[in-house]
């Protein structure tokens, strides 16, 4: 029997070694890719021994020391944060701002678990119906035509625009499929073509009109609105920026390196104060197929840096479509792995590519307005060792949202980072010990790679550096970090965030070591870090930086939470996306809790007494990891990703069951929660957004 057979190769499977991640997991969300062996290879070790010559040489400030916050700057013409919403006075002599609530206790329950006085809904699932005409779902008889109209499969990155008093825009993206899951009998040594089909259709993004109920947090697709629209691994996108027309990007059905076909593996994302959607393709590696058999033109350093399988691929893709397969197009391969950007509000706009942000496993795209008004896009490269990014555009912000600033991302400079410790390299034990400054911190550098017109990295032209960004960033001493994930700037405080989801490799046999700003060896529960721009600049070129958490168990002694007394903080593990509410909290979603719990969506005080107190809010199903976190005044979305993905578990007999119940099938939904008997402007809970992300540039002439 089929199911068996499944069974058994799932027993066959290697352990989960990432996190508390399934195998299912490894195999479909990333390609295994903690199974093979570490990309970055470069001999790009920790620079330790120029700490001190560039610590004297820039006299740079530390996080500590820069204060000025959003209401500094806001009001000064185009700013820094001129989306900051009302800048909330970080009052704590009450409390907790916006953090009213009891934490939930870690959960191993199949449900979304939220504290009390909460409600919650479902806004939408896998299959339901988007555009006009599409049918309800139904797993025995999916189609890929009815999937091109219905919600994809595991959404990931969340964002909202608002269309009127009554709607938002909903935007979300479907990182990847699980086949075994999915589709009745599914055989993965041979997938049918309709499989297959559907899975491209369950690729991609969706735009989904959605009405607000009065009184509630609740949200009700509107099906068939005119700005509905789905995008998939068929669609067509547009390559712009230097990269456009390159021979890089030239494939038997495109001669013009100008058109791509489809977007995959979407992951961690953000909303533009221009009103698009940036959303950054990551794990595209795993769709194509025999990276070994490339004849001439692309070397095969450009096919294991970016951990392109050698042979067949997992879905087996090359067998119904030439461009995922290397030996007969190799550049196609070259055609993923790209920042995309949509319009929301234009339903007849082509999404773009854009070649200018470079070409990783991207891991977010969030922007941010810099005090000249140009625009700043950060990206991490979720990858053991792998690096972080920023865009700085030539042009600044124009008000009139996406048309006028349609080509805002094409021309600027691509950074790659560079984390300095201050602390002597002895002191880093690998424990997560604090070094005898009391902080893992330092400053850094924002190294340049390229301009639109000019490369800074010998032997690689622009084109080069943009379509192969991780072979230049390795040429430039860059950091290699514990898998950088979402990156995004604090509207309230200026200040950005990211999660650096773990590294069991670091400072293992082979692998670099400790550095101040990785600290611990076989870093399995994963940091958050803290940093600032020079002169709360996002347009600068250094920055300072300190751990704001070392995730893991509060017993654990190599944990650290800036600070925070270790019995006011909830076990984390494993941080992947961050969020702000108007107060400033941070908040944070996990993927591949290693504590024995499900994960979850966690805030976290940055400012007074409460700072490092972190606070779990939800618990998400069996299988399933929290994304695309959306925290605003009214209400609280997530993404529940992958339920039900766990070893062993298929169509005909998965591990959850959520959200409908009973004997269903397990769906990737949108999640809506809010503050039960409270007027939407009168809740005491989770508050308002969250700048850069919801709204449009206001016009400065209005
Ligand atoms: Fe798709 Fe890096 O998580
Ligand atoms: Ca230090
Ligand atoms: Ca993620």
């Amino acid at each position: 029997m089929a199911d068996s057979r499944r069974r058994l190769l799932n027993l066959l499977a290697p352990a989960p070694v990432h996190g508390n991640r399934s195998s299912l997991t490894c195999r479909f969300k990333c390609g295994d890719a903690c199974f093979h062996e570490v990309p970055n290879t470069s001999e790009n070790e920790y620079l330790g021994d120029i700490i001190d010559s560039v610590i004297s040489r820039r006299g740079l400030m530390k996080v500590g020391v820069v204060a000025a916050g959003a209401a500094a700057v806001a009001g000064t013409g185009v700013s820094a944060f001129v989306n900051a919403p009302r800048a909330a006075a970080l009052d704590t002599r009450g409390g907790l701002p916006g953090l009213g609530w009891t934490p939930i206790a870690p959960s191993t329950a199949d449900a979304v678990v939220v504290p009390q006085g909460f409600a919650q809904d479902i806004v939408i699932r896998w299959g339901d119906p988007i555009l006009a005409g599409a049918p309800q779902f139904d797993p025995y008889a999916q189609t890929a035509a009815k999937q091109a109209g219905q919600f994809g499969y595991n959404c990931d990155y969340l964002g909202f625009f608002p269309l009127d008093k009554r709607h938002e825009i909903m935007v979300v993206n479907h990182e990847y499929t699980d086949e075994v899951i999915m589709f009745p009998a599914y055989d993965a040594a041979n997938p049918t073509r309709e499989q297959v089909e559907v899975a491209w259709a369950a690729h991609g993004l969706s735009v989904v009109v959605v009405k607000k109920n009065q009184g509630n947090g609740k949200l009700t697709p509107v099906v068939g609105h005119r700005l509905n629209r789905r995008f998939t691994a068929t669609s067509d996108f547009e390559v712009t920026g230097p990269a456009r027309g390159s021979r890089y990007l030239k494939t038997s059905a495109d001669a013009t390196g100008y058109k791509v076909r489809g977007t995959l593996n979407n992951c961690a994302g953000g909303n533009t104060p221009w009103g698009t959607v940036l959303s950054g393709e990551e794990n595209f590696n795993q769709y194509f197929a025999n990276g070994a058999a490339v004849q001439g033109g692309l070397p095969q350093q450009a096919i294991s840096r970016y951990g392109i399988p050698t042979g067949a691929s997992e879905r087996k893709w090359e067998r119904f479509d030439d461009r995922f397969d290397l030996s007969r197009e190799p550049n196609e391969v070259l055609r993923q792995g790209w920042v995309v950007e949509i319009d929301p509000f234009d339903p007849t706009s082509t999404p773009k590519k854009r070649s200018m942000l470079g070409r990783t496993k991207h891991e977010a795209g969030t922007s941010v307005i810099a005090k000249d008004g140009r625009a700043v896009v950060y990206s991490g490269d979720d990858e053991r060792f792998d690096y972080l990014y920023k865009f700085v555009s030539t042009k600044k912000v124009q008000p009139g949202g996406a048309k006028a600033n349609a080509d805002l991302l094409d021309t600027g400079t691509l950074y790659v980072a560079r984390f300095t410790g201050d602390s002597p390299a002895a002191e880093i034990d690998g424990k997560g010990t604090l070094p005898s400054d009391g902080a893992f911190d330092g400053t850094g550098e924002w190294i340049p790679l390229c301009t639109d017109t000019e490369s800074f990295v010998d032997g690689f032209t622009v084109e080069e550096v943009l379509v192969f960004t991780r072979l230049a960033a390795d040429k430039v001493g860059a950091t290699k970090m514990d898998r950088p994930e979402d990156v995004e700037t604090n509207p309230v405080n200026g200040k950005v965030y990211m999660a650096l989801t773990n590294n069991t490799q670091r400072g293992t046999a082979g692998k670099a070591g400790v550095d101040e700003a990785n600290p611990r060896t076989a870093n399995k529960h994963g940091h958050v870090m803290e940093m600032s721009e020079a002169g709360q600049d996002p347009a600068a070129t250094t920055f300072g930086w300190n751990i704001l958490l070392l995730c893991g168990d509060p017993n654990d002694p190599s944990t650290y939470f800036a600070g925070a007394d270790r019995s006011k903080v909830s076990p984390i593990s494993c941080p992947d996306n961050v969020t702000f509410d108007e107060h400033g909290n941070l908040w944070i979603s996990t993927d591949g809790n290693q504590l024995g719990a499900h994960d979850g969506l966690y805030a976290v005080p940055l400012a007074g007494e409460h700072r490092g107190e972190v606070r779990q809010f939800l618990s998400v199903p069996t299988g399933a990891e929290t994304c695309g976190p959306w925290v605003t005044e009214e209400r609280v979305n997530i993404c529940v990703q992958h339920p039900g993905e766990t070893n062993g578990s298929t169509f005909e007999d998965p591990s959850s069951h959520w959200p409908d119940g009973g004997d269903s099938l397990p769906r990737p939904s949108v999640v809506t929660i809010w503050q039960q008997g409270k007027s939407a402007a009168n809740q005491r809970g989770p508050k308002a957004p969250a700048g850069p992300r919801g709204q449009r540039i206001p016009d400065p002439k209005a």
